[in-house]
Formats: structure tokens, C-alpha cells, sequence
């Protein structure tokens, strides 16, 4: 397997993999997340030999407060692809081009199906909170991006 390009993508690029790993199939728009169609998330895809590998987004968000954070969502590699650093490599790439920008929109957190603790876990992100439960998708748990260990 060559490595994987990984690189922005677009809306539509990204929701057949969104969709079947997520949603486990059925109408693409079903797969759309808010601000998807008005260009409002930062989308990432990782190719591997120019099949979408992996995908995943980031969100600028407003809680009921007014204050601003940035989500991600959709992370999702495809089945036969998983656990060989592919999904790790995009939400690095992802992490740090949002470091990068001038004062991110911080905190970075994710809703975190408990399957994928471990996996934010190993890239920095703290689980805050009690697990909940997503109707029809099971339990997540809140993380939140800490950045590099003190
Ligand atoms: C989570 C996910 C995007 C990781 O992608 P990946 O390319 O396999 O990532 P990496 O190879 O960098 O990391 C592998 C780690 O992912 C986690 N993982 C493996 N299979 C998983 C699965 N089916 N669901 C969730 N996490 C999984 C494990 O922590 C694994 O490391 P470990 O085996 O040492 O515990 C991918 O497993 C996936 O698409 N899972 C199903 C959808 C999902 O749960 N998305 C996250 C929603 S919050």
C-alpha cells in the first residue's frame, strides 16, 4: 500500500464513505452534517492509490451560550483499511493545520463513539463528562483536544 495523499476535500468527495462507515449506507443525505451544503466545514480525505481512505471534518460550532468551538465529526476509515495509521495520519494533518491558524477557534472536541476512546486518546484528546447515548447509534463520550502532554 502507497501512502496515503491526504489533503482537503470536498463535501461530495468525502459523503459515499461518510454514509457507508457512519450510516451504514442508504441515501447519501442522509450522511450531511449541518453546514455541510452552505460550505461551512473544513473537510478532509485521505487517498490510497486514489481510493478515499479515510475521511473526516471540522466544525466551526455555537453552543446555546454563544460560545464558539470548533467540532470534529465524520471521522471514518474505510472497513478494510482500518487500524493501519490512516485515520491517526488524517486527524494529525487536520489538528495541525487548525494549530496553525490564526487564534483557532478552540477548544477542538468530538463526540466520541466509545469504540474510538482509544483512538482519540492516542492523539491527544481528554474524555470530559459522563457517556450518553446517541439514539440509534450507541454511547459516546465528550473529548476535548489538549494539544501536546505538560
Ligand atoms: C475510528 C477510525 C476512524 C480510526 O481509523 P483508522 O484508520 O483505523 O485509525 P488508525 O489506524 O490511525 O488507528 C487505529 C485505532 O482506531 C481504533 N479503532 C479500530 N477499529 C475501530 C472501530 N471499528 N471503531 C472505532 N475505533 C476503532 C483503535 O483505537 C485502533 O487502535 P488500537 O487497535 O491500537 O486500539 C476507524 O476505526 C473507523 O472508521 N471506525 C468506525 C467509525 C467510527 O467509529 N468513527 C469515529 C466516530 S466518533
Amino acid at each position: 500500500m502507497s501512502q496515503p495523499e491526504i489533503r482537503h476535500a470536498t463535501v461530495d468527495e468525502i459523503l459515499p464513505l461518510r454514509s457507508e462507515v457512519l450510516r451504514g449506507g442508504g441515501p447519501l443525505e442522509r450522511a450531511l452534517l449541518p453546514g455541510d451544503r452552505e460550505g461551512l466545514g473544513v473537510h478532509w480525505g485521505a487517498w490510497v492509490d486514489g481510493r478515499l481512505a479515510a475521511c473526516g471534518s471540522l466544525y466551526e460550532v455555537t453552543d446555546e451560550e454563544g460560545h464558539r468551538s470548533t467540532q470534529l465529526r465524520g471521522m471514518a476509515t474505510a472497513p478494510d483499511l482500518r487500524n493501519g495509521g490512516i485515520g491517526g495520519a488524517l486527524l494529525e494533518a487536520a489538528i495541525a493545520e487548525w494549530e496553525a491558524t490564526p487564534n483557532p477557534v478552540a477548544p477542538l472536541w468530538c463526540n466520541a463513539r466509545i469504540r474510538a476512546v482509544p483512538f482519540y486518546t492516542r492523539h491527544r484528546f481528554n474524555k470530559i463528562g459522563e457517556p450518553f447515548d446517541f439514539p440509534g447509534v450507541g454511547e459516546h463520550l465528550k473529548m476535548i483536544y489538549i494539544g501536546e502532554p505538560a
